[in-house]
């Protein structure tokens, strides 16, 4: 029996959440996601990847609860047992000492949503008073092997489930920082009030990501892609099953590509000179699972005249970063706030 557990980092995401163990690597990486069945007593069905595997086959009181909206906990219960089951998982339970733990958070997060972060992942097996959290944009740009410490500018812009966060870097701090709640989730929703509105017809979450990872664009693109989509027809209330393209997709997309894109300019337009020097020369990196839309790179690149560039694996991006600082903790004493100004939530 192993007396002290590895030190652990979690990417807890709004789509997502990734575990990465010291001297392991990533060794969990499932949708933030649980099917619960409500009753006097809530009871936990089914976490994760099993808990995919469930929706749309529930019936009754049993449904599917994503503890994360928007980047932030909205179900304190939900997230904390979901934290406790992948800690367990990934490290397992017979351990003396509980781990030490690094955790992400959005940079726009306030001190009460903070603390129900520190309280859901100390009550879920981190050791108490041993949890770092780390700035979700610092994360994804260490990740993405930007040189976070150095005296030069980084810019990084992690377009997730939930928030879209664009961030300048330099001196292992955080300069300026924009953090928007548009991410994969408010694009899927975006397509179904499309349907909705064009052909009177409501379609499911997951049709939903089908349709933009099939036929998703930020850009109107030449080769026009089809397909059918089923849904129920809000009229006579059946089955119903049209025929959508990639414009139509690009179309319903144009309102958080460009709501990206304005956090995005909303960062340049208030980075100090030389830095934005730096950015000018390094490009704009791109992170996290939204930024593989066809196209988005093209339309930032396009529309702010700057050079830009897709991580090589955007979705380990965060976790990747987090886990680099769990095995190098001295690296701690190297960040700084580095905060110049930190906008409000719009
Ligand atoms: N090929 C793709 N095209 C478009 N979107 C994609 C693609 N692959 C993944 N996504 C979207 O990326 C999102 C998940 O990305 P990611 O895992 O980085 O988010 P997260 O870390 O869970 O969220 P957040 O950081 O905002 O809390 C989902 O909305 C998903 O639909
Ligand atoms: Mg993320």
């Amino acid at each position: 029996m192993a007396i002290i557990a590895p030190d652990i980092a979690i990417d807890l995401g709004t789509s997502n959440t990734q575990v990465y163990v010291k001297k392991k690597g990533i060794v969990l990486d499932e949708p933030t996601l649980m099917v619960v069945q409500d009753g006097k007593k809530r009871t936990v069905k089914a976490f994760g990847d099993d808990a995919r595997l469930m929706l749309g086959r529930t019936m009754g009181d049993v449904s599917a609860v994503q503890p994360l909206k928007d980047g932030v906990i909205r179900d304190y219960d939900m997230a904390e047992y979901m934290l406790e089951f992948f800690i367990r998982k990934s490290i397992g339970s017979s351990r003396l000492v509980r781990p030490r733990g690094w955790i992400t958070i959005p940079s726009s997060v306030s001190a009460v949503e903070r603390k129900v972060v520190r309280e859901a992942a100390e009550n879920a097996g981190i050791r108490r008073g041993a949890l770092h959290m780390i700035e979700k944009p610092f994360a994804a740009a260490l990740g993405s092997g930007l040189p976070v410490f150095e005296p030069k500018g980084s810019m990084v812009v992690d377009i997730g489930g939930g928030t879209t966060e664009a961030a300048v870097i330099s001196l292992g701090g955080i300069v300026i920082s924009k953090s928007i709640r548009t991410g994969g989730v408010k694009m899927d929703e975006a397509i179904i009030e499309y349907i909705k509105r064009e052909f009177n017809m409501l379609i499911g979450d997951r049709t939903a990501e089908d349709v933009k990872f099939d036929l998703g664009a930020a850009l109107q693109i030449n080769d026009t892609r089809r397909a059918f989509v089923r849904g129920r027809d809000l009229v006579t209330n059946l089955p119903q099953t049209v025929e959508i393209n990639s414009n139509m997709v690009y179309e319903a997309l144009k309102k958080p590509c460009q709501d990206i894109l304005s956090a995005i300019q909303y960062v340049l337009e208030r980075t100090p000179p030389e830095l934005a020097g730096d950015i000018m020369r390094s490009g704009i990196h791109l992170t996290g699972g939204g930024a593989l839309l066809c196209g988005m790179d093209r339309l930032i690149a396009t529309e702010l005249d700057m050079p830009v560039l897709l991580a090589k694996e955007p979705m380990e991006c965060a976790i990747m970063g987090i886990g680099h600082l769990s095995e190098n903790s001295d690296w701690l004493q190297r960040m700084t706030t580095g905060l110049i100004q930190r906008p409000e939530e719009n």
